[in-house]
């Protein structure tokens, strides 16, 4: 079968590599049918996330169609459609137990990291039973990619840990995939205002389309003057920082009000420096962490009912073997517009 495989930093190829086959018997072998890119993959590929090594098969999100399982599998057979998790959980063990699935001792983001991933022909699935969703009969395939990971991340890391509630005024910093699942899913709750912040003018103006309020373009605009303006001097009740770099972090300290909170999101790969002694007096939360997938089946069902529609963050659509295009094109997000990209098989 042929697979993206990582050769080391800033190289990777579309190539022929082992088909997978049932290891344990909790596997699931999977025939990928629709899977995407992630902004963490362009980390990866530029040698941040050392874990990764040369040979291994990127990707972590997708749908596709159950080819084998282990005899041990018992909610799944071949010919079922089925939902990949980005994080892979036994069930069994102390953290799963406690829904901290992105700890369990034998899973967590192991998908294109640990172990090979989905932008192959096929992909072995541990414990299946625990780490595949059904995919509900007549569901939109590309709009379900974007439930492997995005929303969910959106969702738990930026929302809920933030404790978005109706009414209150949210800051987003970042507009890109993740920062717009954390502006669609917001919307659960009814905030009152919703500013939306990113360098890019074309995603500033399509996150009005899915519901900011308010815009500010960093570089343009001196961010933290206006949200002050915007606010009354008060500040936001929710600062979610999507992007992952000290700028944003900084921002979001300084846009926060007394009362409200700080959810991290972005994936950081330098310190930052934190302002306690502003904050302290302030009485907010600071939030971090990575996504469960917990809030997956609650997703599925906010999917089926039409209350979020997350096919819309696709922008480009390729063949599973124009995979490098479409890493091209990803990778130059602004310069082509883009957002989400689908590859199909
Ligand atoms: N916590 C988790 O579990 C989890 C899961 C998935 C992704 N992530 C992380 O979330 C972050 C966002 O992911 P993404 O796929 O949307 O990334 P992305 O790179 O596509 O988007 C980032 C956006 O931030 C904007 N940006 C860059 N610098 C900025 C600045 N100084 N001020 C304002 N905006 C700025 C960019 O223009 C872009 O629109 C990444 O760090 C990613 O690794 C975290
Ligand atoms: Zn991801
Ligand atoms: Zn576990």
């Amino acid at each position: 079968m042929k697979a993206l495989v990582y050769q080391g930093p800033g190289k990777k190829d579309w190539i022929e590599a082992a088909k997978p086959v049932v290891e344990k018997p909790t596997d699931v072998i999977v025939r990928v049918t629709k899977t995407t890119i992630c902004g963490t993959d362009l980390h990866i590929l530029k040698g941040d996330v050392p874990a990764v090594t040369e040979g291994r098969i990127l990707g972590h999100e997708g749908v596709g169609v159950v080819e084998s399982v282990g005899n041990a599998v018992a909610n799944f057979k071949p010919g079922d459609a089925v939902l990949i998790s980005c994080v892979t959980s036994c069930g069994k063990c102390p953290n799963c137990k406690r829904q901290l699935y992105a700890h369990c001792s034998d899973g967590g983001w192991i998908l294109g990291h640990k172990i090979d991933g989905t932008q192959a022909e096929y992909v072995r699935i541990p414990h299946g039973d625990n780490s595949l969703y059904p995919i509900p009969a007549g569901a939109d395939e590309e709009a379900l990619v974007m439930l492997s990971d995005i929303l969910p991340t959106g969702m738990e890391i930026g929302v809920q840990y933030g404790g978005v509630k109706p009414g209150d005024t949210i800051a987003i910093v970042g507009a890109g995939p993740v920062g717009m699942s954390v502006l669609l899913t917001a919307q659960f709750y009814s905030p009152g205002r919703i500013i939306m912040i990113d360098m890019d003018p074309a995603r500033l103006e399509l996150s009005k389309q899915f519901g900011a309020t308010d815009t500010i373009q960093v570089g343009a605009e001196d961010v933290v003057a206006k949200v002050l303006e915007m606010t009354g001097g008060l500040g936001v009740d929710v600062a979610i920082e999507a992007v992952g770099v000290p700028a944003t972090f900084d921002t979001c300290q300084k846009i926060v009000s007394a009362g409200g909170a700080i959810a991290n999101v972005g994936v950081h790969g330098k310190s930052v420096e934190l302002h306690i002694e502003e904050l302290w007096i302030k009485n907010i939360n600071i939030s971090m962490g990575l996504v469960n997938t917990n809030t997956t089946p609650m997703l599925l069902k906010t999917l089926s009912s039409g209350k979020v529609n997350p096919a819309k963050l696709v922008t480009h659509r390729f063949r599973l073997d124009d995979i490098l295009k479409a890493y091209d094109v990803f990778g130059n997000a602004a310069r082509e517009k883009a957002m989400k990209v689908i590859l199909a098989a």
